[in-house]
């Protein structure tokens, strides 16, 4: 079962004071020292007295992404007393619709942590107190001592076209104090393997890394191993659901009072899988990984312009129905940091291979664990592709306030019985729809499967209905 599947769930992305911007293309040490100047000087007058050597600045909790009026607090990564920089991440938060890193836009000490882990924080409201470096109360001062050079793994971000992205050039994850730790010993963080949550380094991995032997000579004292994990335990163990699961666990409970109807079909693939491995070469020479989803995702869209009902949303209570203009076409990722369901946006306007640049992109900030919300808000169609893992059948659940999801199994090597009646070796596909049955009937499902399905089993034909 799909139960995994939920609304817009993890975007690690990064914010600052109401302003939403992406990390792609950007380091987050310049969007830091932009906010700042913002920032501060908003509080100039309000936190802050300029008579104060090293005045104390409240930093509120900034916009993080659709004005979610309240967050959780997951994780903090800094305690009080911690010295940060300016772009250090603070914290993990989560919103009903996504999950996004807190940065500070200080150089500082963290002197009061407002909120508490696992309690709400509140737009605009107070979330980190800071005793601010130097005094740097006037923003524009502050901004031109911060010209330190970006860590090399920014700089690259900063330079690096996001379709290009490979999967680990994303900015490594690490608290201030396995920084400083990595620092102290000399430790290129991005040489150190992560096993830390949501792909971080910890204390214990450099700490691995050293005594490994592989990396760079370490200056000061010999750091005693690590102790080995400590043995499964024999009990029960009971802790809370949070963060991304308590996500979960409201969007697939909004999904289960929806009434849904299923409709499962066989899918040939023979065409599909030959076309494929025609164009796959091509496309990779140019750096594009080509699968067939960019062919599955043009055929739902052409098959929504005949099925409109099967691309709207509806409101809570079911009173009215809105049929969407854009097929923004979610598609469900499996991401070190979770299952994340970014989508494509305006699939009707984009060719076959647009859409795969586009794929492309999103798997890569997914793997590095910066989609930013505005990837992964306003889809109005799903899709999981569950067969890339395995499996035949599935049974996917809506995401509210979508009414149509699909989900793909494995595409498998089967023996056929061709129109003679030869055998042959063939490819199929099983795709499984489910479908908001308050508003959409059966019937109306196997006709948008039928269209969609005869794009699939004959690419050649959506070239006719292509603009
Ligand atoms: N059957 C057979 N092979 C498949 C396949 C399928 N259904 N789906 C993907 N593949 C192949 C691809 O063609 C590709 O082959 P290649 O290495 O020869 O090029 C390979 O598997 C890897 O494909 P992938 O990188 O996964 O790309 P994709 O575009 O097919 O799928 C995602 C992209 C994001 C959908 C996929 O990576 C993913 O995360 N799927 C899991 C979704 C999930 O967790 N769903 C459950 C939600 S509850």
């Amino acid at each position: 079962m799909f139960s995994a599947v939920r609304s817009g769930v993890r975007a690690a992305c990064r914010f600052h004071s109401g302003r939403r911007v992406s990390s792609v293309g950007l380091n987050h040490r310049v969007i830091a020292r932009e906010v700042q100047r913002s920032v501060v000087s908003r509080w100039r007058g309000v936190h802050t007295s300029p008579a104060i050597a090293s005045p104390l600045v409240t930093f509120n909790l900034p916009d993080v992404g659709e004005r979610m009026a309240t967050v959780v607090i997951t994780e903090w990564l800094v305690k009080e007393g911690d010295t940060v920089s300016m772009g250090d991440a603070l914290c993990e938060v989560q919103s009903d619709k996504s999950a996004a890193t807190v940065y500070s836009p200080y150089d500082g000490v963290v002197k009061e942590l407002v909120v508490e882990e696992e309690e709400t924080a509140h737009l605009e409201k107070p979330l980190v107190v800071f005793e601010v470096e130097d005094g740097a109360t006037g923003a524009e001062e502050h901004e031109l001592k911060q010209s330190p050079p970006p860590p090399a793994e920014s700089a690259a971000a900063e330079t690096t076209p996001p379709t290009q992205l490979p999967v680990s050039s994303g900015k490594v994850l690490a608290t201030p104090a396995v920084r400083h730790l990595a620092a102290e010993k000399e430790v290129n963080l991005a040489d150190v393997v992560p096993t830390g949550k949501g792909g971080r380094v910890v204390k214990e991995d450099i700490l691995n890394y050293i005594n490994s032997n592989t990396g760079p000579t370490v200056s000061g004292p010999v750091t005693p191993p690590p102790s080995p994990p400590s043995p499964p335990s024999a009990e029960d163990r009971v802790e809370p659901i949070t963060g991304f699961k308590l996500v979960m666990v409201r969007t697939m409970t909004e999904s289960g009072r929806i009434p849904q109807f299923g409709y499962k079909d066989e899918v040939d693939m023979n065409k599909l899988v030959e076309l494929r491995s025609l164009l796959k070469t091509r496309l990779s020479e140019g750096g594009v990984a080509f699968s067939y989803m960019p062919v599955l995702i043009k055929a739902v869209s052409l098959a929504l312009v005949h099925h409109p009902v099967l691309n709207s949303t509806v409101d809570p209570d079911c009173t009215t129905i809105t049929y969407r203009a854009d097929h923004n076409v979610g598609v469900a990722m499996d991401t070190p940091l979770g299952l994340i369901v970014p989508n494509v946006k305006r699939v009707q306007e984009k060719s076959v291979y647009e859409i795969a640049v586009e794929l492309n992109r999103l798997q890569s900030l997914g793997a590095a664990g910066q989609l930013p919300p505005v990837d992964t808000a306003d889809g109005t169609f799903s899709l999981s592709n569950i067969g890339a893992i395995g499996g035949t059948y599935a049974n996917p659940m809506l995401l509210p306030p979508s009414v149509a999801i699909g989900a793909f199994g494995r595409v498998k090597v089967v023996p056929r019985f061709d129109s003679e009646g030869d055998l042959e070796r063939g490819h199929v596909m099983h795709v499984s729809w489910a479908a908001d049955h308050r508003v959409i009937d059966g019937a109306e499902v196997a006709r948008f499967s039928n269209r969609w399905k005869n794009y699939v089993e004959n690419p050649a034909s959506m070239i006719l209905d292509m603009k």
